[in-house]
């Protein structure tokens, strides 16, 4: 299901190889989604808790990096009953596809994500993940290897309608999404912008990584809308295809020249 957007944007994806990808993220006002110490903090209130939830509810998976699942120790399961019931009414498990991205599989195997909640757990890893941890990790979820040193992003996507995943949330961190930007695999960019102040210069935000440093390499993005949830701002911007970064093979490692050149 496509569910944050018109129904002709997933028209639009009915064909292609890879699921309708939302990234969704809260943030500081100026710009930060945790502390510089990656401790999770309470960024909105109850209204846009309810708005991701709904958002959570309606897409087939919800995918975080292993940072996150270490720092945060999500669920990722849907908080609403009702909402829980109208997935299985239509004939869903109660909860989305919980897919973390972890080269290493470093996944603690007591992680809250394999364990609360019913329905599919995937972990993504790369082809040097450990066998012994894979082995352990197997027991709570299907592993897919894909990339040598670290996930091929691009790749594993293309899988993910095989487990009939058409529409994919993510919930970050900032060094998954900068990757995710990196590859031209984001439908849409969502966020919440809370009316706090966090600070600091090492604190994540939504894209970290290396960043792009010329203007030819950045995504553009289309503004859907705006609007005032409680203290803060919703904003939904559609991420414009058609950068040239935007090529097959997955690295956050790619290398950027000084010339803005990627390679
Ligand atoms: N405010 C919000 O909405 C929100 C939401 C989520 C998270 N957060 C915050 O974000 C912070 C965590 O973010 P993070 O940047 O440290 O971690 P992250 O983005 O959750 O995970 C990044 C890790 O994923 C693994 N990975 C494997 N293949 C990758 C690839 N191709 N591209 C990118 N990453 C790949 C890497 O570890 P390996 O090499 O070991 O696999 C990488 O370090 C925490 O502070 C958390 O609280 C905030």
């Amino acid at each position: 299901m496509c569910f944050q957007t018109d129904p002709g944007d997933c028209k639009e994806h009915i064909g292609n190889n890879r699921p309708y990808v939302v990234v969704n993220v809260a943030m500081s006002a100026d710009g930060k989604i945790s502390t510089r110490q990656r401790r999770q903090v309470k960024l909105s209130g109850e209204q846009d808790f309810k708005r991701v939830d709904l958002l959570k509810a309606g897409s087939d998976a919800v995918m975080v990096g292993i940072g996150t699942v270490l720092a945060d120790d999500p669920s990722l399961t849907v908080k609403s009953p009702d909402l829980s019931r109208e997935r299985v009414d239509r004939g869903k498990d109660p909860n989305p596809v919980r897919i973390v991205i972890d080269s290493m599989a470093r996944t603690p195997p007591d992680a809250a994500i394999l364990h609360k909640g019913l329905g599919m757990r995937i972990i993504a890893c790369s082809r040097k993940a450990p066998a012994d941890r894979l082995a352990v990790l197997r027991a709570h979820a299907i592993i897919i290897q894909t990339g040598e040193k670290e996930v091929d992003l691009t790749s594993l996507f293309a899988k993910l309608p095989e487990y009939g995943i058409r529409s994919l949330m993510v919930e970050g961190g900032g060094t998954l999404i900068w990757s995710l930007f990196l590859n031209g695999l984001i439908d849409e960019f969502s966020t919440f912008i809370s009316n706090r102040i966090i600070g600091g210069k090492d604190a994540p935000t939504p894209a970290d990584g290396d960043g792009f440093i010329t203007e030819d390499f950045f995504p553009d993005l289309n503004l859907v809308s705006a609007e005032q949830i409680e203290d803060g701002v919703f904003i939904r911007w559609r991420v414009l295809p058609g950068k040239p970064f935007s090529i097959t093979g997955s690295s956050r490692y790619r290398n950027i020249s000084d010339s803005g050149k990627v390679s």
